[in-house]
């Protein structure tokens, strides 16, 4: 029976791929950020997972505003990294679960949510940076992965509560699920952040630590305001809270209790925030 061992979320601020290109960590500007992963190896090494579901966004690596899926979902045998623009270093190729993916694609397209499948897909900063902090320095990532990329980008947007209804029908395919794997279930990106506009450099912290407390116990709460109110509280790009809030519907129903949090204001633009999760019960799927 494969098992859910809990859900890491984290911010994915390209300048952290630079800072730990550059080796920075201990750099005053960054320690504060970096000093929040030592407890995620500690769990990492604990919990020992083999396969990744991440929830994250496309910065138009894949997709461009003139075709944009809401829910793709990644059924690849590798999934290559490529620089959509930030002068990043090409990071290591990941390998696909493609049994998973269609298995969750099958039971998601029962379960009416329509998903865009991808047999080629590229992940951009937004799921490369997080592995990097996850698991810096080894030679080849310690999971296959299963990439689920949500619209936060081009309006309309998919609202909370159905992305929490995505990710919990994500939970009810593992419960299917026949194989045997220790599964990590990630969300990217967030917190409150603004790149542009009139409000470039918005950051929200009452409302980022409103997510942060509710969504170990009380995640629907997170589905009670709008997406222009998301906008309006987190600013145009704080809405990729979205891909956190369906990483915690795949945790499942059940209450989850928060391991850990790191919360740092600014890294970039960008209020940045690590958070753990594990599920209260075993969660088999
Ligand atoms: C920044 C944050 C992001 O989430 C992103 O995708 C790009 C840039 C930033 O704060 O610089
Ligand atoms: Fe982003």
């Amino acid at each position: 029976m494969a098992e859910i061992v809990g859900a890491y979320f984290t911010s994915h601020v390209p300048a952290i791929g630079g800072a730990i290109h550059k080796g920075l960590q201990q750099d005053p500007y960054w320690k504060p950020f970096f000093d929040g992963f030592d407890k995620v190896h500690e769990w990492l090494a604990q919990v020992k997972p083999d396969v990744a579901i991440v929830f994250n966004n496309d910065h138009g690596l894949n997709f461009f505003l003139d075709k944009m899926p809401t829910f793709a979902v990644g059924a690849a045998h590798e999934y290559h990294n490529a620089d959509e623009g930030w002068g990043l270093p090409l990071y290591k190729s990941f390998q696909g679960h493609t049994e998973l993916s269609w298995h969750l694609i099958e039971h998601l397209v029962e379960s009416e949510f329509d998903v865009t499948t991808c047999q080629k897909m590229l992940v951009d900063h937004a799921l490369s940076i997080p592995f990097e902090l996850a698991w810096p320095d080894v030679d080849a990532w310690p999971v296959k992965i299963v990439p689920f990329a949500i619209n936060t980008v081009q309006h309309p947007l998919p609202s909370a509560k159905r992305c929490l209804a995505l990710g919990r029908a994500v939970h009810e395919a593992l419960k299917t699920w026949q194989g045997d794997e220790r599964i990590v279930i990630i969300g990217t990106g967030g917190l409150s952040h603004q790149l542009d506009g009139e409000r470039a450099g918005f950051i929200n912290a009452e409302y980022d630590k409103f997510c942060l407390d509710n969504l170990s116990k009380d995640p629907d709460a997170l589905t009670q305001h709008s997406i222009h109110e998301m906008v309006r509280l987190s600013g145009t790009q704080g809405v990729e809270i979205l891909n956190w809030i369906a990483a915690r519907g795949a945790l499942g129903e059940a209450a989850a209790s928060e391991i850990h949090r790191n919360y740092h204001i600014p890294i970039s633009n960008t209020a940045a925030a690590t958070l753990l999760l594990e599920p209260d019960a075993l969660v088999g799927a």
